[in-house]
């Protein structure tokens, strides 16, 4: 199993490219199982996750052409086997989201249930309920949601929990239904709004994509489409933690800063300088680091999936900083590991409570789900002496080329296969 090592304690400067976005690939690539024309994918990011996604297509029937850099064509002009098994649905959730395009395109679709994972419960009761409000015949058996419909109905949803996932599921289903889909309490997130403009590249008649009210008017057929994945939000907002957590100058370029605005609002409180010019940030932090509060919410507020990596540039500053989860009910496991390199931090309930020490010691931690492998690298950059991070396969799902990206900025840092 690979294992990065990194030695810490010098400063970041240099330019990154930021990749295209995980978590709008991801749906976006099961968007293809709509049509019977080819789509064409740029920007897509080299991530296992993305790989793994490809599989999944491949096996329904969908042929796949991702031969050259970060381009995907994906062609399902045939759909023979409308099932995501649980083999593949076990090592990525995000498998659940063949099961709207399925059921509308298919009509029908056999998808395990995912299951919990690291981060908490993660149930898929909103994806279920929805689909069954559009008509769909759900039974859930043997650990796999059956979905039957001859073809989908459109109809009013409100969402009991904001869901990302949910909303992609039931956003992508509706374009293929009959009549008007409106709903209600949807993710605001910018990979939801890049999705609907894939869609209605394809054809679909989407309106409110990034508000909390989507309403999506079904047509017969999608067409073929070209499509630019975003730049992923979430990796940038891990560079620049890493940049303010370690010192120094960088920019990131490729990138899109207004998809980061509680990102960026929270470095600047810990001391670091942000500009903005087109598609590039720049980070530069020279003075001393801050505390700051944060509180994860759904878009537009802190996102969950920076949480971690904000958590290890608290673990420096100077003064107490609070940081509450409010998304997954497990996702302070990095916690441990950084109290192993020397911070100083409570967790009570969903609330952790930093207190910033002078410095972290390097030391073996281990990577327990993919945004605390982030945490745990950026603390390696700070510490002092050698950290050695084990499982980092959770990193490989979703940062491309992380130690050759870190050391372009300057960073000793190293894989070892095993
Ligand atoms: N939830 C339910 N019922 C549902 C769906 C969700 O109770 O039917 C709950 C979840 O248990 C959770 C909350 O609602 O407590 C929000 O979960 P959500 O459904 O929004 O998460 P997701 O769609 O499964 C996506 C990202 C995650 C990111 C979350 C939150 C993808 C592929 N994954 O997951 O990304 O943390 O939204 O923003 O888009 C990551 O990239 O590291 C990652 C975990």
């Amino acid at each position: 199993m690979d294992r990065l090592i990194i030695d810490g304690g010098r400063p970041l400067a240099g330019e990154v490219r930021i990749s295209g976005a995980k978590n709008a690939a991801l749906p976006i690539l099961c968007s293809a199982l709509l049509t019977a024309e080819p789509l064409v994918l740029t920007n897509v990011p080299r991530l296992n996750d993305v790989r793994t996604m490809q599989t999944l297509l491949a096996q329904m029937g969908v042929r796949i052409d991702a031969g050259t850099a970060e381009k995907v064509a994906l062609d399902a002009g045939r759909i023979d086997w409308p099932l995501a098994p649980y083999e593949l649905v076990k090592t990525m959730r995000a498998s659940i989201l063949a099961l709207g395009p399925l059921v509308a395109r298919c009509g029908e679709a056999r998808v395990s249930l995912p299951g919990g994972c690291a981060i908490g419960l993660r149930p898929v009761d909103q994806h279920v309920k929805g689909l069954v409000a559009m008509g769909a015949e759900i039974d859930l058996e043997h650990g796999y949601i059956s979905a039957r419909a001859r073809r989908l109905k459109g109809m009013r949803f409100g969402f009991d929990v904001v869901t990302v996932t949910g909303t992609e599921n039931l956003m992508m289903a509706a374009t293929l239904a009959e009549g008007t889909t409106v709903l209600e309490n949807a993710a605001r997130e910018p990979e939801v709004v890049d999705l609907a403009r894939c869609l209605a590249t394809m054809g679909a008649n989407i309106a409110g994509a990034g508000t909390d009210r989507i309403t999506i008017e079904g047509v017969a057929a999608l067409h073929g489409a070209t499509h630019a994945i975003m730049p992923d939000r979430i990796e940038t907002g891990t560079f620049l933690a890493a940049v303010a957590a370690a010192g120094g100058d960088a920019t990131l370029t490729g990138t899109q800063a207004d998809t980061l605005d509680a990102v960026l609002a929270r470095l600047r409180e810990a001391g670091a300088e942000v500009s903005v010019k087109g598609d590039a940030i720049r980070l530069v932090r020279r003075g001393p680091l801050g505390a700051f509060n944060l509180r994860t919410a759904p878009y537009p507020a802190f996102p969950t999936d920076m949480q971690a990596q904000m958590m290890a540039l608290a673990a420096r500053a100077s003064g107490t900083t609070v940081i509450t989860e409010t998304i997954f009910e497990n996702r302070m496991m990095h916690v441990q590991e950084l109290v192993r390199l020397g911070a100083e931090i409570d967790v009570e309930g969903n609330t952790a409570i930093v207190r910033g020490v002078p410095k972290l010691n390097g030391a073996n931690v281990m990577a327990t789900d993919l945004r605390a492998s982030a945490c745990l690298v950026i603390a390696g950059l700070i510490a002092e002496g050698e950290t050695t991070i084990d499982r980092i396969y959770h990193l490989d799902r979703g940062y491309e080329r992380i130690e050759d990206k870190l050391s372009a900025l300057g960073a000793r840092i190293r894989r070892s296969r095993q």
